[in-house]
This record gives structure tokens, C-alpha cells and sequence, in this order.
């Protein structure tokens, strides 16, 4: 079954390069010492290459936004409030119980059903809220000139640091869970052999 278009592949490998070299670079800013320490790359190169790595993801992100409004993809992240928490609830207790029994996926994957409940609400809340989140956090620290002074008594430029951290470890946390889970199709090679190829290995071989 062809799930995963060119584009979305392309986007996704950019994506995935990108991601590592952000959060090596921000791990660098946050823990290279000014002259003593310094933690895989230098301060200085760490912040150019975190704004290259963050400019290119910015545009890649667009890319994706803009692809899933045009094509057919978008109609996977859409939510339906029908039956939204029992069918979590069958995914949690398939991944905590179900899985180590050997029982069958309770939403195997088809042509209108690329992703189970819980691989949804998780994209969706990676790619349309924590990353946006972390992008114009992350513009407002590139431009500072643009962020509010004081916000409620306190610095607003430290306010937005606080949420680009704080997404930002969001999402590398996201990124081991997705790793994790995308291991759990048919095979534990089967999804990354998907996003290579564009092809889902059925859940039932
Ligand atoms: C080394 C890092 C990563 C690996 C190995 C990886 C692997 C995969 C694989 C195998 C799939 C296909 C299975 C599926 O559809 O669930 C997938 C899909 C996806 N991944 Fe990742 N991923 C990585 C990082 C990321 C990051 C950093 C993000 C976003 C912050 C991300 C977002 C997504 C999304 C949204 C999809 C679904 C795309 C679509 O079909 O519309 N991934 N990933």
C-alpha cells in the first residue's frame, strides 16, 4: 500500500537531518562554557549552525504545512471527536498489554487510516503545536527587537527562551518515543523500510 509520497519522504529525511543538528547545537549553547568547556561544537559555530539548521527548518516546515493543505495527506491528521477517547484508550492498552500477547493491532493501517489514535494526536500535537511553538519562539530569540520587554513584571525575552527550551525538549523526547514506536509495525524494520520506499508492509504478514 503507497502511503508515503515522495514529498512527504523528502521532507521528512530534510526534517530528521535537521532535527539532530538543532539539538546538538543547542545542547552546545547551553552547556559549552564561554572558554574552558565545550561540549561537541564550539559556542560560536554552535549558535551559526543552530540558525542555518533553524532558518532551513523553518522553510521545511512550510513545505510540509503547505503539503498537507494541497494533497491528500492532510486528511491523516485530522481529528475526529467521535469515539476519540475509547480509541485512544484501545491503542494505550494495545502498546501497555495487548502488543505482548501477540494480539492483532486494534487500527490497522489502510489507505484512510495511515496513522492509529495515538501516532495522531501525537503528530498533530508535535506538528502543529510544539513546533510552531519552538519556530516563532526561536524567531522571537533570533530577533529579539521583536519580543515584548516585560510581560506580567517579568523579561520577555527570558519568557520566550523558556518556551523554546522547553519545546524543544518536547520534541527530542517526541522524536525517542517516535523511534520507539516506530519500531512496533509488523517488523521492527517494517516502517523504516516504509519511509524509504513510500510502501506499507501489511500489519497482518
Ligand atoms: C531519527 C529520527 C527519526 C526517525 C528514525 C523517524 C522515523 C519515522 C518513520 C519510520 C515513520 C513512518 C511511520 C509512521 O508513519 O509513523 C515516520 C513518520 C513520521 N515522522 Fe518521523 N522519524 C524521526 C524523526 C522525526 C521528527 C524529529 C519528527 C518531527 C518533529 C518526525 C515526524 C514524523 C511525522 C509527522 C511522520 C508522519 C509523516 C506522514 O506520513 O505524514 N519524525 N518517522
Amino acid at each position: 500500500m503507497y502511503l508515503y509520497p515522495i514529498w512527504v519522504r523528502l521532507w521528512h529525511v530534510i526534517n530528521v537531518i535537521l532535527f539532530i543538528i538543532l539539538i546538538v547545537t543547542g545542547l552546545s549553547m547551553q552547556y559549552t562554557g564561554k572558554q574552558d568547556y565545550i561540549l561537541v561544537v564550539s559556542f560560536a559555530r554552535a549558535v551559526k549552525w543552530h540558525n542555518i539548521g533553524a532558518i532551513l527548518l523553518t522553510i521545511n516546515y512550510i513545505i510540509f504545512v503547505t503539503g498537507n493543505i494541497i494533497s491528500e495527506n492532510g486528511r491523516y491528521y485530522r481529528i475526529s471527536k467521535k469515539n476519540f477517547f475509547s480509541d485512544l484508550g484501545k491503542q494505550l492498552k494495545f502498546y501497555s498489554w495487548n502488543m505482548f500477547k501477540s494480539e492483532k493491532h486494534p487500527f490497522p493501517v489502510t489507505l484512510d487510516r495511515k496513522f492509529n489514535p495515538l501516532q495522531k494526536l501525537t503528530y498533530v500535537l508535535a506538528m502543529y503545536v510544539a513546533l510552531p511553538l519552538l519556530i516563532i519562539s526561536g524567531l522571537g530569540l533570533m530577533f529579539p527587537e521583536t519580543v515584548l520587554n516585560r510581560f506580567f513584571g517579568i523579561s520577555g525575552l527570558i519568557l520566550t527562551d523558556i518556551l523554546h527550551i522547553t519545546m524543544g525538549f518536547f520534541l527530542t523526547l517526541f522524536m525517542i518515543i517516535h523511534i520507539y514506536t516506530c519500531t512496533l509495525g509488523s517488523k521492527p524494520s517494517s516502517l523504516f523500510k516504509s519511509m524509504l520506499s513510500g510502501f506499507h508492509e501489511s500489519d497482518e504478514s
